[in-house]
């Protein structure tokens, strides 16, 4: 990487260098090519969404970045090395938070108690050394009681935190989810469809929240969207896949404009 490789301006944004580089990964599931020869990197600090008709491949796309599928072809490079393949704790470790498609919360729990399962990374502190050093455990808890509560004041959820998230509208249960996401404090947070199902109110209210993430904790965000019109008000790049292939690759506008995402994509209704 050179030193111009470092920064880039987008639409009058500077971003930083590539943390996360796909280079031509193909994922097969049995004869099904869930993503062919696919290459794009994600910048330090950006908003990078992914885009493409139902099937495209993006899910799948967010697991390999992830470390959670590895591919038979390709190469996943992270912070300027090649990453080997990974076990889910390790995952977290490396910065790396997620939210899932289909909302996947403790329904009878809480608010409160399904934000604090994604400290679970941070807690040191096994049951052994929990009776050992009972205080040692006591302040772990506050430190990451801390971290909760910010993130709780943060997504301005306070009055929902003792709610079991089964009881919650659709909206504000997406929004605990990320707030568990938060709460491991990702420096790279993947979202997927993070406002499916939302309607417009609660869509805004998400996009200002992602928004708020990435400007305040600095936290560079990859998120799977079908709004079109979100992905243009939020993302400084966009991805296009379409039949497991990438069809295009830049600034909303230029993705806006090109034919084949046209074609492929933006004709074609998803509700
Ligand atoms: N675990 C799996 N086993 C087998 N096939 C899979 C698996 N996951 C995905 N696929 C297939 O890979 C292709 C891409 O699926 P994927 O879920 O990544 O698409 P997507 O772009 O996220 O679609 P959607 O917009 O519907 O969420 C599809 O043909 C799908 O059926
Ligand atoms: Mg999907």
């Amino acid at each position: 990487m050179n030193m111009q490789d470092s920064y880039i301006t987008v639409d009058g944004r500077t971003i930083g260098a590539p943390v996360m580089e796909m280079k031509n990964i193909t994922l097969r599931f049995g004869g099904v090519v869930a993503i062919k020869d696919i290459s794009f990197d994600i910048r330090e600090g950006e908003i990078r969404a992914i885009i493409g008709p139902n099937g495209a491949g993006k899910s799948s796309m967010l697991n390999v970045i992830n470390g959670f599928y590895h591919p038979q072809e390709g190469e996943v490079w992270f912070r300027g090395a090649k990453r080997k393949p990974m076990k889910p704790h390790q995952i977290a470790k490396q910065g790396l938070a997620r939210t899932f498609q289909n909302i996947a919360l403790f329904k009878g729990m809480s608010t409160l108690d399904n934000i604090m399962t994604g400290r679970l990374t941070h807690m040191k502190s096994n049951m052994v050394s929990q009776m050992a050093w009972w205080g040692k455990a006591q302040d772990e808890e506050t430190a990451n009681r801390e971290v909760v509560e910010k993130i709780i004041d943060f997504l301005e959820i306070q009055t929902i935190r003792k709610t079991p998230v089964g009881r919650l509208p659709y909206g504000l249960q997406k929004r605990v989810e990320l707030g568990r996401a938060l709460a491991a404090e990702p420096k790279l947070l993947l979202l997927d469809e993070p406002m499916a199902g939302m309607n417009v109110e609660e869509k805004e209210d998400m996009s200002r929240f992602i928004l708020d993430v990435n400007d305040e904790f600095g936290t560079t965000i990859a998120l799977i969207e079908h709004d079109m019109g979100v992905v243009m008000d939020i993302a400084d790049r966009v991805v296009v896949m379409d039949y497991g292939q990438k069809i295009g690759d830049g600034t909303p506008d230029e993705v806006r404009s090109n034919q084949a995402v046209i074609d492929a994509y933006l004709g074609v209704s998803h509700d």
